[in-house]
């Protein structure tokens, strides 16, 4: 049975939602599944906009199947805008499906059909480079590069007929379509924002340039209606997203709020980042969150330092060094490009508390970290004779709180 949606009388959603995969890239937990969108544009020649990922193929090929059959055309063109395979899996199966259709893609993209498949592609392929277009009728589709947005052969798609920006994985969101494909079908902040932060710092937080340079390009484009290939179509409040991809480009904070992340191993390292947190809240702090390093995945920290001001990172000492599941977070942060963050430490040891001056190294490594000092070094516990320590910290990040 098909499930596919009209985006417009000439465009339909033919794309999957997978619920049964785990976890995203084999690596982030997508307990609400995840969309492969594709788009089937009716046009004097039939277009489609990629494809989706290997584990959807059977409901894919049935959304296809009955969309053409409904429209009585075949398959003209198949644009390619991204070679990863949660795209580009049922390239082949179309290559042999229907033998008249080209498929248009960059030069870097047709380079890694040949990596990806043993098809001889020769003769099918037409390559696109930035600013060209393709006339399918009433539509002159162009095509613009959009390197490492999120690999290097990206393009995304102009249809100035429509003013649709098919956008590729940019403005893509973890979460699988309940039957509601369009922004305005869902609650968006309250039910998809952490995971559309999640799904931006994790997937492409390390290419803000890159996001950059594509924003910048996308400005004079008249746009009313962004077709990802990730999560929900953006047809009424555009603005709200474009503007959050402007801050997480940019590694402006979301909110001026305060994030918590300890790593503790009999809890009294976190018996020290709780009573912080309380403390912060008497100083006014209205924002706070805690985690456990262990036991939230590193993505959702991830996310959760793109969103906020200000980190608090509370550690034993492990080995010598810093307690591995927090260190993992520190080199995640490195690799994603994480900057321009304010950071107050707390590092704990029984007999030789190392943890601190590791971390702060790390962070060192990292772009516009600015650090709060001192470090608040514990030995065991805090002991309440040292109270008056935890509450200065707190009064020292509250003060850069209010004045963010
Ligand atoms: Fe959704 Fe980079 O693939």
């Amino acid at each position: 049975m098909h499930s596919v949606r009209e985006v417009n009388n000439e465009i339909v959603w033919v794309g999957c939602n997978d619920r049964r995969l785990a976890r995203f890239e084999n690596l982030f937990p997508i307990p609400r599944g995840v969309s492969y969108n594709s788009y089937l544009i009716k046009d004097e020649k039939v277009t489609l906009m990629d494809t989706v990922d290997a584990g959807a193929s059977f409901q894919f090929l049935t959304n296809i199947d009955w969309t053409l059959s409904q429209w009585g055309r075949g398959l003209d063109y198949l644009i390619v805008q991204h070679m990863e395979p949660d795209h580009g899996a049922n390239i082949e199966v179309l290559l042999k499906k229907f033998p008249e259709m080209k498929i248009v893609a960059s030069a870097k993209a047709i380079a890694m059909m040949g990596q990806f498949f043993e098809s001889d592609f020769s003769g099918r392929t037409i390559e696109v480079k930035e600013g060209d277009t393709l006339n399918i009728g009433k539509r002159t589709l162009q095509f613009i590069t959009a390197p490492m947005v999120h690999w290097p052969e990206v393009i995304v798609t102009y249809d100035s007929y429509e003013k649709i920006l098919f956008s590729a994985d940019a403005f893509g969101v973890f979460g699988a379509l309940n039957g509601h494909i369009f922004d305005d079908e869902i609650a968006f902040e309250k039910e998809w924002l952490n995971d559309a932060r999640r799904y931006y710092a994790n997937i492409v937080g390390k290419f803000g340039n890159n996001v950059q340079a594509l924003l910048k390009k996308l400005t004079p484009l008249d746009i009313a209606v962004i077709c990802p290939l990730h999560g929900p179509i953006w047809r009424t409040d555009l603005s709200l997203f474009l503007d959050k991809y402007q801050k997480w480009s940019t590694y402006e904070p979301e909110e001026n709020a305060v994030v918590i992340i300890y790593g503790s191993i009999y809890g009294n390292t976190e018996q020290t980042a709780n009573a912080l947190a309380f403390r912060l809240a008497d100083a006014g702090v209205k924002k706070i969150a805690v985690h456990d390093v262990s036991s939230t995945h590193v993505s959702e920290l991830i996310g959760e330092i793109f969103r906020c001001s200000h980190l608090v990172i509370a550690c034993s000492t492990y080995n010598g060094g810093v307690y591995p599941p927090m260190d993992n977070l520190l080199e995640d942060m490195k690799n994603l490009k994480v900057q321009n963050r304010t950071v107050a430490i707390i590092e704990n040891g029984t007999w030789a508390p190392n943890s601190g001056k590791l971390i702060i190294n790390k962070l060192l490594e990292m772009k516009d970290m600015e650090i709060i000092e001192p470090v608040l070094t514990i030995k065991s516990t805090l002991k309440m004779a040292r109270h008056d320590e935890l509450c200065s910290l707190a009064a020292k990040i509250a003060d850069t709180v209010k004045q963010g």
